[in-house]
């Protein structure tokens, strides 16, 4: 018989059991479930709703259940539907009519509300901490490599010279506004939804300060509709993984480009490449693809939980139970990525010479020779055509910009002089750009000191 079957008189259908049943998926919730339990008795019991006495069995009986659940000696039930479910009817199964006090004053509604909030909050701490890992490889990354040499593009065009270093930092300073995102929806997932009932709230006088502070909850809900009805919260967090696999799909990209024949700027380590079956000499980066493939799950996840709750009404609605496979989905699938994308970046072989060598071509010093000829009086847009031309020339001559003669130079402006050798050299071009936020040796160890502050605060935080 169900726990509900009251009213009923035939038995659900065998299809419908299966088909209504989340115990395949939300098992997982089972530590939060009965610890929520726990606090919500230890408060009925205090409260005086049920006796002292009973609350202290219904209490050690759970811990016993949870007991027996991490070792395995408990299989769920379909029948029983879900988590909560399963749990008060073996609850019930063990201590009887005493078990069935548990329910009193609350709702499944506000009890799946509270799980999946105590679930995520450990989940948001878990993730922000594996951030905080990969930040510290690129920090540490970035510490090598303040005078490694390579070109920055736009629109995959050599553009101008940076150091790898810079390039890195680019990255911290992505997954640094994830981490905040993750602290930011933290707050909004700290907050106690028990007490709401099913939809409005409860006759007991229950104490839901009391219930919070137990769980290390440091808010509770002020609107019973809304706190059984919200997901906002996860939807929050779906945005902030999506976020995340974007900024490590662009990653993974550029590795992939990076580790190319062409390219040859990275290698990574055998241990986190694979081979061909067919073709005996190929190495593959098939971590970084399979994240930049996964990425799509998880925005999949964002898009189908953002549709399961569009106009739903108010309050609850079983539509509501399709959140948990896209939550815990997106969690598995960016606590998965995270931990193997930082090995392989702490792995990987960097060929300097390839990058610097990439830097040289592409005329990625024109703008400093444009800059060379404003220092000296000109005004940007007429260095800016001199500079042009002096590229078009070179193109024709196949030279590049540093290889011309000073007779060269001079025949397109006659300001140039023999320093405009030294202006226009790689590491002239990058130790220039030293303003906040720039590619200098100086200017990034600034942002790197800036940066390992910010994830000391971030651990600590933990
Ligand atoms: N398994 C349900 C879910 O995940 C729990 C809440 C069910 N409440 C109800 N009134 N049917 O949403």
């Amino acid at each position: 018989m169900k726990l509900w079957g009251g009213r009923f008189e035939k038995a659900t259908d065998k299809t419908v059991d299966d088909f209504n049943s989340s115990i395949r998926f939300d098992q997982r919730m089972y530590r939060q479930d009965i610890l929520g339990s726990i606090a919500h008795v230890n408060m009925l019991g205090k409260c005086s709703i049920i006796p002292m006495q009973d609350a202290e069995i219904i209490k050690n009986t759970l811990q016993d259940i949870l007991n027996d659940i991490e070792a395995g000696k408990i299989t769920f039930e379909i029948d029983a539907e879900d988590i909560h479910m399963n749990i008060e009817k073996i609850l019930i199964s063990r201590i009887g009519n005493i078990g069935k006090k548990l329910h009193t004053g609350r709702s499944r509604n506000d009890q799946v509300a509270l799980d999946i909030r105590m679930y995520l909050k450990e989940e948001i701490k878990v993730l922000i901490k594996m951030l905080c890992q990969l930040e510290e490889a690129l920090l540490s990354l970035s510490e090598k490599h303040l005078d490694t040499i390579l070109p920055g593009y736009t629109h995959l065009q050599k553009a101008q010279p940076i150091t790898l270093a810079h390039h890195m930092m680019a990255y911290f300073q992505m997954f640094k506004r994830d981490i905040e995102r993750l602290q930011d929806c933290y707050k909004r997932t700290n907050i106690m939804p028990l007490g709401s009932g099913a939809l409005a709230g409860t006759t007991y006088p229950l104490d839901r300060k009391m219930v919070a502070s137990q769980l290390d909850f440091d808010y509770i809900t002020y609107n019973s509709l809304d706190a059984v009805s919200d997901r906002d919260f996860a939807i929050e967090l779906l945005s902030c993984l999506s976020m995340v696999m974007m900024h490590l799909s662009r990653f993974c990209e550029e590795l992939i480009i990076w580790s190319s024949h062409e390219f040859s700027f990275v290698e990574m380590d055998d241990a986190f490449s694979t081979g061909s079956s067919i073709m005996p000499q190929k190495k593959n980066p098939d971590v970084a693809e399979l994240i930049r493939g996964k990425t799509g799950r998880v925005y999949g996840d964002l898009m189908g939980l953002l549709t399961t709750m569009k106009a739903l009404p108010l309050a609850y609605n079983k539509d509501m139970q399709e959140d948990k496979e896209a939550i815990f989905d997106a969690v598995d699938t960016v606590r998965l990525c995270l931990p193997v994308f930082t090995s392989m970046i702490e792995t990987m072989k960097i060929h300097k010479e390839n990058m610097y060598k990439g830097a040289q071509g592409g005329f990625t010093n024109a703008t400093d020779v444009a800059d060379y000829l404003v220092k000296k009086g000109l005004p940007f847009r007429e260095a800016h055509e001199v500079v042009g031309k002096m590229v078009l020339y070179c193109i024709q001559h196949n030279k590049s910009l540093d290889a011309l003669t000073l007779e060269e130079y001079k025949q397109c402006s006659v300001i140039f002089e023999q320093d405009v050798f030294k202006a226009i050299s790689l590491q002239q071009c990058v130790a220039d750009r030293n303003l906040d936020g720039g590619p200098s040796k100086e200017a990034v160890l600034t942002s790197i000191n800036i940066g390992q502050t910010f994830i000391e605060k971030s651990k600590s935080l933990l």
